[in-house]
């Protein structure tokens, strides 16, 4: 098996990336993590990665100002160096236009906290406490010109209780999140997901099942 070099972009914590580089330690995991790229030079994330052994790189959109596509072209330049074939967003707080995506047509991933097509942009769990819907969670999907909206690869969901603050909410969230992320991207990798008429369709039914997590204490 030749495992799928992956590059996880980040921003920020990078718990999501710790998530995917644990994963991908596992010698059958189909996909390893040989880079990770912050746009944010104090980014905590790159100490994280830096110390589990992954070659970080930052590249600080700043000096391009208001040119994102020169931004992306320097991202894409690092990718194509380390020659890799599918790229993760994790917590990565930069919009990206359509001629990057498209670089990445089925081949780039996100995780969005909340169970889309519900809650798309931000303060997802604020916005899901205010609704005061019963359900709320994480997605994986394949990222689109258009924001958090394409296909669904895997959910987490999680019950919001009657006294859920944001903070308890979103603690129950990420934990589902480290699950379905190298849930997904192990689908992906092994080459098991197949996008037909905007959906994601999982080779072998035992998969599908899988590609809904909900934790034992929530179902
Ligand atoms: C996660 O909640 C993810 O869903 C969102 O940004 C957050 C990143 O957290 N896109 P971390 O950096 O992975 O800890």
């Amino acid at each position: 098996m030749t495992r799928k070099r992956v590059a996880v972009l980040i921003s920020g914590r990078g718990s999501n990336m710790l998530a995917l580089i644990e994963a991908a330690r596992e010698p059958a995991y189909p996909a390893e993590i040989t880079l990770v790229i912050s746009n944010e030079p104090t980014a905590e994330g790159l100490k994280r990665a830096a110390a589990a052994g992954i070659p970080t790189v930052v590249v600080d959109h700043r000096p391009f100002g208001k040119d994102r596509e020169a931004f992306e072209r320097a991202l894409q330049s690092e990718l194509e160096a380390h020659r890799i074939e599918l790229v993760c967003l994790a917590g990565f707080m930069r919009v990206l236009t359509p001629w990057f995506v498209r670089q990445w047509d089925g081949r780039l991933l996100n995780i969005h906290p909340a169970l889309l097509p519900a809650f798309k942009g931000l303060d997802t769990h604020a916005r899901a406490l205010a609704a005061g819907v019963k359900e709320h969670g994480a997605t994986v999907h394949f990222v689109v010109p258009e924001m958090d909206s394409g296909p669904i690869i895997a959910q987490g969901a999680v019950a919001v209780l009657d006294d859920d603050t944001e903070a308890t909410l979103a603690a129950r969230v990420i934990a589902v999140e480290h699950r379905i992320y190298p849930l997904a991207l192990s689908l992906v990798a092994a080459g098991r997901v197949h996008i037909a008429d905007g959906r994601c369709h999982i080779d072998g039914a035992a998969t599908q099942e899988q590609a809904l997590v909900v934790p034992d204490d929530q179902a």
